[in-house]
């Protein structure tokens, strides 16, 4: 319920074709201003204007990130004209259409560069990521975290190398790991095979495209992978179509920070995720925060907080 000004005020804001337009873009996933001035062709500040009308309407959430700010629909009275409009749009809209595909480019062309970036650092990334983050301390948690637990299927969604397979090898009975790198993949099948795990495989293949079919993961990792998203929530959405009812999703990420340099010189998107948000992306998606640890930097100069998120299926009692 909202009360008759707030709305007149949502009706105001969402009444003009622009605003539309973006409110329709937003109900699709989290967006940078940077990606929406793309998409809608029109300059910075006349794409911030509106997103800022939206915002004070009620329509719309503002989350500022280093230089860069992060837009959704908001989860109030106010938003919920907004989805309600949006879901009355017409899909085949020449406009609409328009966006859509623009905004899939965007996402393609930042896909491309993340996947140059990860064929570029491949052969090192065993090295790299153990730097500036408490890497010891993280994995005796996850394995505390899946100790006693009877995994059938583990999912390990970005796997890279394979440092999570090899890592919990001991505690699934079949594994897969999926990743957008061909790179990544032939080194963590090299990997696989060195160390003799026969009871998990790799394979090339985009957590976009997770499609749900047999939906029986019954523990699913996404270890430092959910900073190179745009919308980290929408991601979260589409691994929970692989879990099982009552399966859970152990997510490994660094919390909020301000190294800019990590999206210029390291292909972030984000700069880490809040407590707030991960709580939001999981009820959006079925799933609630059960558990989190945050584990301090080892080099506090440049070291960044790592943070480990259980997630349990809304239904689950375990
Ligand atoms: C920072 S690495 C982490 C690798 C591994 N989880 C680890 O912690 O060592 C991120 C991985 O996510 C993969 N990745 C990024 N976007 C992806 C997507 N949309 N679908 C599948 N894998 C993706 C990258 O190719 C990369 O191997």
């Amino acid at each position: 319920m909202a009360d008759a000004a707030t709305l007149v005020g949502a009706l105001r804001a969402a009444g003009e074709t622009t605003r539309l337009r973006l409110l329709a873009l937003l109900a699709d996933g989290e967006h940078s201003v940077k990606d929406l001035t793309e998409i809608l062709d029109q300059s910075q500040p006349r794409v911030s204007r509106h997103l800022k009308l939206l915002a004070d309407a009620g329509l719309v959430t503002r989350n500022a990130e280093g230089a860069w700010a992060y837009y959704r629909l908001a989860d109030d009275a106010a938003a919920d004209l907004g989805r309600w409009l949006v879901a009355r749009l017409d899909a085949d809209d020449q406009e609409r259409a328009g966006d859509r595909q623009r905004l899939d480019a965007v996402r393609n062309a930042q896909q491309a560069q993340a996947a140059a970036y990860f064929a570029k650092v491949a052969g090192r990334w065993d090295e790299f990521r153990r730097l500036h983050v408490p890497e010891a301390a993280v994995e005796a948690a996850i394995l505390e975290a899946v100790e006693g637990r009877e995994v059938d299927l583990l999912i390990d969604l970005g796997t890279g190398t394979g440092r999570m397979l090899e890592l919990l090898r001991d505690h699934y009975r079949r594994a897969i790991g999926l990743d957008a790198s061909r790179e990544m993949i032939a080194i963590a099948r090299a990997k696989l095979t060195a160390a003799n795990i026969g009871h998990a495989q790799v394979r090339l293949g985009d957590i976009a495209d997770l499609d749900g079919n047999g939906a029986e993961a019954d523990l699913i990792v996404i270890h430092q992978v959910l900073h190179y998203f745009d919308d980290p929530g929408r991601a979260i959405a589409q691994a929970r179509r692989a879990l099982r009812p009552g399966g859970e999703m152990l997510i490994v990420d660094f919390a909020p920070h301000d190294h800019e340099f990590l999206r210029t010189e390291h292909a972030h998107r984000r700069l880490g995720l809040s407590e707030g948000q991960m709580a939001g992306w999981a009820r959006s998606a079925g799933l609630r925060v059960a558990h989190l640890t945050s584990f301090p930097p080892t080099n506090t100069a440049e070291g960044l907080t790592v943070c480990l998120w259980r997630l349990e299926d809304e239904q689950d009692s375990r």
